[in-house]
């Protein structure tokens, strides 16, 4: 294995290929150049021209493989190539692809994409550019054969075109499966002829004008397995059971096993409904469901959830505890194992193997399943022991539902766990520790999820995008990019040539094919190089990581804007807490601040850090108001104290009582006079929240002055009360 570096194209390759070797050529794309097949390969080689004609403004001829051919880019078959795998040639004649098969031919194409200027992504005609590509040969395959991403389509409903879109990101990084979470409790997005209330009542939540929903029409689904296929992508359906089924029974309440009417839910939370495993019908209608199902999908995997299920209406009931004394069973776990095996046999005979979150993995599952191993590490072993698949989808690595960093401001979904990084991702191994190199056959390979369901409320309150359209796709691009480059590499680049530095490198103009391509993203913050203490300060120096971005920053602990001084060299500053920087694309897309914060270890008794006042935000001697933003830190009804602690400054503050608001309505207040200073006094406030609501802003508004002077800078800290 070889890897030229160095070369400053093939080096912007995301995933990184096996191996690269430079031939000192070059060949230009140009309005002569003709694409040439091997007859089985007729499909790829339109795509490639789909792909090639709006930037350079060219039709293309499409031939079928005959005499030599000058000047052409050749797609062939070559049966010694490993599955998905390619080998792509370029020279000052011709570009050559081989592979085995139709989906290491579309490999190579995307390679070839990344060999060209990065304008060749954009939709509209660039003029003026020479599409050179420079001599190469690379041989390439995956590492996994599994490089997933699964969408969660029930929470929020995303439309057919915005899949279509996903389908297109995932395949420019060679990502070749498609989870679509189509059930939960928020909605039933599959059409099923046979059960028509399915989709006329369990797609649809809310009343009036909160009234949301939607669901893919076979017709759709076609059209979507069709698209991700030409892309080598397999779309595997999920249909969970037994749990996040509220859709099904809100549809059909014979399914659960109280059979009481219940709605489609408009707010997050997992139902306690569960499909009554005590019931024939139960079956009857899965059976129903999976074989409309198997028509649309041809994947030989069915995702059947089996995650979190809560067994009350189980203990409950009559057929569910008959079920169990007829088989003997003394757990409703293993009712659920039973549950599980039952659907085995109903999708063997259409020659489908189960997956399953890690739940289903379980002494007693005999036919081999895929686990998805997302919370229980443990079921690793366990699968691979048993002789199951495993996906990895860990969710402290891989949902991308999590925030990207803890930064003010930070665009969150989901926040039951810490935030992962885009280096967290990239760190990331399928071949977990502990697991025997044995099993490494059966560790299929590694997936993200993007849940929705933070979505279908509003908890994101920040505002990524200047117009408020199509908001929770633009989230889900910002989820998405550039994690998902990170977990190609995971997936496919051997482990051997990972390396986060030059991964960091690639990156820089993988931006610009993001920009180029429509692919909305989170813009990383300018990369801290040094920070070095000299005399009467530290030196900063920070390096852009967006090719042809700018970085601008400010001194004064102000947030920078697109406005702010241009960074061109490295920065003198007395304090470390006055300066930010953000990376700035364009005027519509930047990056939030690096700064530095300061650790106050001596405060943690206080609660959590919440707000700031700066010399800035101070008048002598003069009432100001102070905003302080305690969304995410007031996390539930209780009784809380807000503390307001001097850091540096040789005058008081003084504070004359707070406010509290909840989406901008005050609902309880403090209102006595305090003092933070060297010797504050009567500087925690109490008040109560009795109406927390998840998704709810809540801010804290106090009156403030300087005494005698506005030298004052002190941090803002809650706690609430046990
Ligand atoms: C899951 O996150 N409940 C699989
Ligand atoms: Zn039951």
């Amino acid at each position: 294995m070889s890897l030229i570096t160095g070369n400053s194209f093939a080096q912007d390759i995301v995933p990184l290929p096996r191996e690269i070797i430079k031939n000192g050529q070059s060949f230009t794309i140009d309005n002569n150049t003709k694409i040439i097949y091997d007859k089985e390969l007729k499909n790829q080689a339109v795509l490639l021209a789909d792909f090639l004609s709006p930037a350079t403004g060219w039709d293309f001829e499409i031939a079928e493989l005959g005499n030599t051919n000058t000047h052409s880019i050749v797609l062939k078959i070559a049966d010694r190539i490993p599955m998905e795998g390619y080998e792509l040639t370029v020279d000052k004649n011709q570009i050559i692809i081989l592979a085995k098969s139709g989906a290491g031919i579309f490999y190579g194409i995307q390679t070839l994409m990344q060999l060209l200027p990065v304008e060749i992504y954009n939709k509209q005609r660039q003029r003026n550019i020479t599409w050179e590509i420079e001599g190469v040969s690379i041989k390439d395959k995956p590492g996994y054969v599994w490089r997933g991403m699964m969408l969660d389509v029930s929470r929020y409903f995303f439309e057919k075109d915005y899949v279509m879109k996903y389908i297109d990101m995932m395949s420019m990084y060679k990502l070749n499966t498609l989870h679509l979470h189509l059930i939960d409790d928020s909605g039933w997005r599959l059409e099923i002829k046979k059960y028509p209330r399915l989709t006329s009542v369990g797609a649809w939540s809310g009343e009036g004008v909160a009234r949301q929903g939607g669901f893919y029409t076979q017709e759709d689904i076609r059209e979507l397995v069709a698209y991700a296929a030409l892309r080598n992508i397999e779309i595997i359906p999920e249909i969970e059971v037994p749990a996040h089924t509220l859709a099904a029974i809100a549809a059909y309440p014979y399914l659960s096993c109280r059979e009481k009417p219940v709605k489609v839910q408009d707010q997050h939370s997992i139902s306690r409904e569960l499909y009554c495993v005590g019931k024939e019908s139960t079956f009857e209608f899965l059976d129903d469901v999976f074989e409309e199902a198997f028509q649309l999908f041809p994947s030989k995997f069915i995702h059947i959830g089996g995650d979190e299920a809560r067994y009350d209406r189980w203990k409950e009931c009559s057929h569910c505890q008959k079920r169990m004394a007829d088989l003997g069973l003394k757990e409703e776990a293993e009712l659920q194992v039973y549950f599980n095996q039952r659907i085995q046999s109903m999708v063997k005979k259409h020659g489908k193997t189960i997956v399953g979150w890690d739940e289903i993995i379980e002494e007693g599952l005999e036919d081999k399943a895929v686990g998805m191993v997302w919370h229980n590490k443990k079921k690793a072993f366990t699968a691979t022991k048993l002789g199951h698949d495993i996906v990895m989808v860990f969710s402290d690595y891989l949902y991308f539902d999590f925030p990207e960093s803890s930064i003010p401001g930070e665009v969150k979904a989901a926040t039951w766990m810490p935030p992962i990084s885009l280096e967290k991702v990239y760190q990331f191994n399928p071949l977990i520790e502990g697991l025997d190199e044995k099993y490494r056959p059966q560790v299929l390979g590694a997936q993200g999820a993007l849940w929705s369901d933070q979505f279908i409320h509003g908890t994101i309150l920040q505002e990524i995008a200047p117009i408020n359209e199509n908001r929770s796709e633009v989230y889900m691009d910002y989820f998405t990019f550039p994690r998902m480059s990170a977990l190609a590499e995971v997936v496919w680049t051997n482990r051997s040539l990972q390396s986060w530095e030059s991964f960091q490198q690639r990156m820089q103009t993988q931006y610009n094919r993001y920009d180029q391509a429509g692919f909305g993203y989170r813009v990383p913050q300018p990369k801290l190089i040094k920070k070095e203490k000299v005399e009467g300060g530290f030196i900063i120096e920070l390096e852009n990581i967006v090719h042809g971005a700018e970085i601008r920053f400010t001194t004064d602990g102000i947030k920078p804007n697109i406005h702010s001084e241009i960074y061109t060299k490295p920065i003198e500053i007395s304090r470390l807490q006055d300066f930010q920087a953000i990376t700035v694309v364009n005027r519509h897309h930047y990056s939030l601040p690096l700064y530095f914060p300061v650790a106050y270890p001596e405060f943690e008794k206080f609660g959590k850090l919440t707000g700031e006042w700066r010399v800035k935000d101070v008048l002598a001697d003069q009432v100001m108001e102070l905003e302080i933003n305690a969304t995410g830190k007031i996390k539930k009804n209780g009784s809380y104290e807000v503390t307001f602690l001097h850091t540096d400054g040789d005058t008081q503050l003084k504070i004359e009582g707070i406010t509290v608001n909840k989406n901008r309505k005050i609902f309880a207040d403090d209102m006595h006079s305090g003092i933070a200073g060297e010797q504050p006094e009567s500087n925690t406030y109490s008040f109560e929240v009795d109406n927390y609501e998840t998704g709810a802003e809540f801010k804290i508004k106090a009156n403030i002055s300087g005494v005698g002077g506005n030298n004052s800078n002190g941090v803002i800290y809650i706690k609430m009360k046990e």
